[in-house]
């Protein structure tokens, strides 16, 4: 299995280009199975979790022609309308094919996705939402068993829905289907993430009538088909605050490219508490710091709040701040793997519930550690670019499932960073 190698120290200098948005691209390639011709979309990254949905899409009968960034996918013959549990265990994302599959088809089975390393992360308000549109939907042998069959038209019925958790892949869902539904269904409390908006401006280039989408109401006008597109798929706003983080934390100056910084209000918002200068341009974001940076207060929220992906990064500025600073999780349970991983670095950091107080340490020490989720084990990379000497990261397949290129990004802003096997 890979490991990283970091020898830390080294400050980032440089320019990098961010990539298309993994929390996008997911939804958008699930996307696909709602139109009768083929969807072409570019900046698609190459990731481990858009290769499993491409997988996961073809063994339905999507025909998928991929060339470097760019992704073609044509569901005009869909012959499968299951995901296993083999494919979902791997990505729970893979949930995103429910909706798709059952406005169109009428019909489809999915794996329960099952336990998570950041927590239960349950699906009933996805299942709730298609039940209020009228699906016959049952639950066995870890399966979900979906039809819309005994409906008029063996469609899907426009309907009122409200969300009473704010649940992302939850609105994803329930916007693809509602697309192809009969009547007019209006979600409540929706998420207003912009990988939402990405999602809705793609459907409505497909044909479909949303309104609100980046607001918490989200109107959807039913329509009878939809066709392909062709879409360009949103910057990853984790990704670059996950770099501007890392250009803070070394005392570097980092120039990204391919972002748009009003997706990051809340990140440069904590970024410059902590004395980082950001600088702000047409479709990119300058970072830099000098000296020791200010350990800041974090509570994630849904956006436009401070994001939970982003939790992990800002614990690690911390961990070499000056000062405390009280960490926050509101979204997920058990979303703080990453914490006994810096104190084996030699982190400060205390636990109380939801609730992580951390206190600056003068440095980090480099050791062996495992990443555990995706962003935890971001986390533990930017320890180990300050961290003295050298630092380990086991299991980085999880880095591979949400970062394009890691390593060649940060090495090509300086940092000493190798793949071993
Ligand atoms: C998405 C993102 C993930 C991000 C998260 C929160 C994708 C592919 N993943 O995950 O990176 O961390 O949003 O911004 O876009 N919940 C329920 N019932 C449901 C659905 C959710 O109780 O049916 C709860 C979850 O357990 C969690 C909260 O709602 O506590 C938010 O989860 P949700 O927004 O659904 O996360 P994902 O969409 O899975």
């Amino acid at each position: 299995m890979d490991k990283l190698l970091i020898k830390g120290g080294n400050r980032l200098h440089g320019e990098i280009t961010i990539s298309g948005a993994k929390n996008a691209a997911l939804p958008i390639l699930c996307a696909s199975l709602l139109a009768e011709t083929p969807l072409n979309l570019s900046s698609v990254a190459a990731l481990k979790d858009i290769d499993t949905t491409i997988k996961l899409l073809g063994m339905m009968g999507v025909k998928i022609d991929r060339n470097a960034d760019k992704v073609s996918l044509d569901a005009s013959e869909v012959a499968s309308f299951e995901a296993t549990y083999e494919m979902v265990k791997t990505m729970r994302a893979s949930i995103l094919v429910l909706g798709p599959l059952l406005a169109r088809f009428g019909n489809a089975r999915v794996s329960l996705p099952g336990g998570c390393a950041i927590g239960s992360r349950p699906v009933d308000l996805h299942i709730k939402g298609l039940q209020a549109m009228g699906a016959a939907i049952h639950i066995a042998h870890g399966y979900i068993q979906a039809s819309t069959l005994h409906l008029p038209n063996r469609r899907l019925q426009g309907a009122r829905y409200y969300m009473d958790m704010v649940t992302v892949t939850g609105t994803e869902n329930l916007m693809m289907a509602a697309s192809l539904a009969q009547g007019t269904t209006v979600l409540e409390n929706a998420a207003k993430e912009p990988e939402v908006v990405d999602l809705a401006n793609c459907l409505i280039k497909m044909g479909a009538k949303i309104s609100g989408a980046g607001t918490d109401v989200i109107t959807i006008e039913g329509v009878e088909r939809l066709r392909g597109a062709d879409h360009n798929i949103v910057c990853d706003r984790i990704e670059a605050g996950t770099y501007m983080v890392a250009a803070a934390m070394t005392g570097g100056e980092v120039k990204l490219l391919n972002v748009q910084a009003h997706l990051l209000d809340a990140v440069i918002e904590k970024l410059r508490e902590a004395g980082a200068i950001v600088t702000v341009g047409t479709d990119s974001i300058t970072v830099k710091a000098e000296g020791k940076l200010k350990a800041v207060n974090i509570r994630t929220a849904p956006h436009p709040a401070f994001p939970t992906d982003m939790q992990a990064q800002f614990m690690a500025l911390n961990t070499v701040a000056s000062g405390v600073a009280k960490v926050t999780e509101t979204i997920f349970e058990n979303r703080f793997m990453h914490v006994q991983e810096m104190q084996r670095l030699g982190a400060d950091i205390g636990i109380d519930g939801n609730t992580a107080l951390v206190k600056g340490v003068e440095f980090l020490d480099g050791a062996t550690v495992m990443a555990t989720d995706l962003r935890a084990s971001a986390s533990l990379v930017l320890a180990g670019l300050v961290a003295r000497g050298e630092t380990l990261i086991e299991r980085i397949y999880h880095l591979d499932r949400g970062y394009e290129h890691l390593e060649a990004k940060l090495n090509a802003l300086g940092a000493n960073v190798q793949r071993v096997s």
